[in-house]
């Protein structure tokens, strides 16, 4: 039975389109959104693919116009590539932003696009509903510049969701930066964007999604509405995200339900998996999808001890993966443990260059994540440094 909560609130303003040959449509699409001289942001790994020019065809094809390019995103992007990607649209004149890219490059440019509007230093931005609003701070929240995205993974979601997670070199620590702003006006889900993912990249992405439905599903700021979209989610992942790692470029449909799947999967409501993900990709580089594989098995069994309800909120996930032992929680880490390994993914720390003598670190990383407080189950620093371990 779903209880009905003292509170909770949705909210999905981002208009998406899904389907083929959409790339084309881009300009027809985005001056629906009041885009007329739009600043493109990427990384040169994308640009290497011939996929910004398509893009940057489809811009003009709609009669609007390029006014630069920034495909200067590294794979863990920080507040300094940021404030140069603001500058550089100022300096090229543009009005709008359009990311092609995964999540690095999209949160990138969702802050790129706030530096831009409000001026500042991107870690000025940090926080949860912090951005400038009318009413001295109480009223409505001031829009930003246009933004458009066109995800190259099926994972991050960052192309409908009013998050952004960007590295801060000199705190060592990831920001994390959510206001209703920062939601894109428009998202492309094109599985052409997707055809030339490599293998390891699109298991890695994947499982970053299957990480936002299971952990969205069992926070402690879960919706009714979150939960139909996490459900639809692992579905859709059920049947698509082997599929898609394995059979790539020759299975469009797998390809482009994952790029659906990832966009239903996301929200902000998370827990422990990304409190402990966020500091290994800070502290020791692991890619984000890599670090949520490792980390997902262990922080499900640690959960579904603490309590019936949490159990039972294990077991609707269950149901969806036909896992439905009595003991829910090492069952379900069984199976995703497997998962994880049959898309070839590293599930230990050790794979992936931590030390043991980095977990106090990470530790202190993951109680000062913003996450931990939405895990179902209360955490301490034992219980996180016992997790680490066991990943280890
Ligand atoms: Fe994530």
């Amino acid at each position: 039975m779903t209880p009905f909560k003292d509170f909770c609130q949705y909210t999905e303003p981002t208009r998406v389109i899904a389907g083929r040959d959409l790339l084309e449509s881009t300009g027809f699409e985005f001056q629906k959104e009041g885009a007329r001289r739009v600043f493109v942001v990427t990384d040169e790994v994308i640009r290497a693919t011939g996929l910004v020019e398509r893009v940057e065809a489809g811009i003009a094809d709609g009669g609007l116009e390029v006014a630069g390019v920034f495909d200067q995103v590294p794979q863990d992007s920080s507040t300094d590539v940021c404030e140069r990607c603001a500058a550089a649209a100022k300096e090229a004149g543009a009005d709008s932003f359009l990311a092609v890219g995964g999540g690095s490059v999209m949160d990138t440019a969702k802050v790129a696009d706030a530096v831009f509007t409000h001026g500042g230093g991107a870690a000025e931005q940090e926080g949860f509903f912090l951005m400038p609003r009318e009413d001295d701070g109480m009223g409505k929240p001031l829009d930003i510049a246009p933004l458009a995205c066109v995800p190259t993974t099926a994972g991050t979601g960052s192309e409908v969701s009013m998050a952004a997670v960007i590295k801060d070199p000199e705190r060592k620590v990831k920001l994390e930066i959510a206001d209703f702003p920062l939601f894109p006006r428009l998202a492309i889900l094109d599985p052409e964007t997707t055809r030339t993912l490599p293998a390891p990249i699109a298991a890695a992405t994947g499982m970053d999604a299957v990480t936002h439905a299971i952990e969205g599903y069992v926070s402690t700021d879960w919706s009714p509405h979150q939960d139909a979209r996490s459900l639809q989610a692992l579905r859709m992942i059920r049947d698509n995200l082997e599929r898609a790692v394995q059979r790539g470029e020759q299975d469009e449909e797998a390809r482009g339900n994952m790029l659906i799947a990832a966009n239903l999967a996301i929200t902000i409501a998370l827990g422990s998996v990304h409190a402990m993900s966020h500091p290994a990709g800070a502290q020791f580089g692991v890619p984000h999808g890599v670090a949520n594989a490792i980390h997902l098995p262990h922080v499900i069994e640690h959960n579904a001890a603490g309590g019936s309800e949490i159990a039972d909120r294990y077991r609707d996930i269950g149901d969806v993966f036909d896992v439905g032992e009595p003991e829910i929680g090492p069952a379900l880490a069984a199976y995703l443990t497997e998962l994880i390994a049959r898309l070839g993914l590293p599930t230990r720390l050790s794979e992936v260059g931590v030390p043991e003598s980095g977990i106090p670190a990470l530790v202190e990383g993951a109680m000062g994540d913003g996450t931990t407080l939405l895990n179902p189950r209360e955490m301490g620093e034992e219980d996180y440094a016992a997790l680490y371990r066991r990943a280890l």
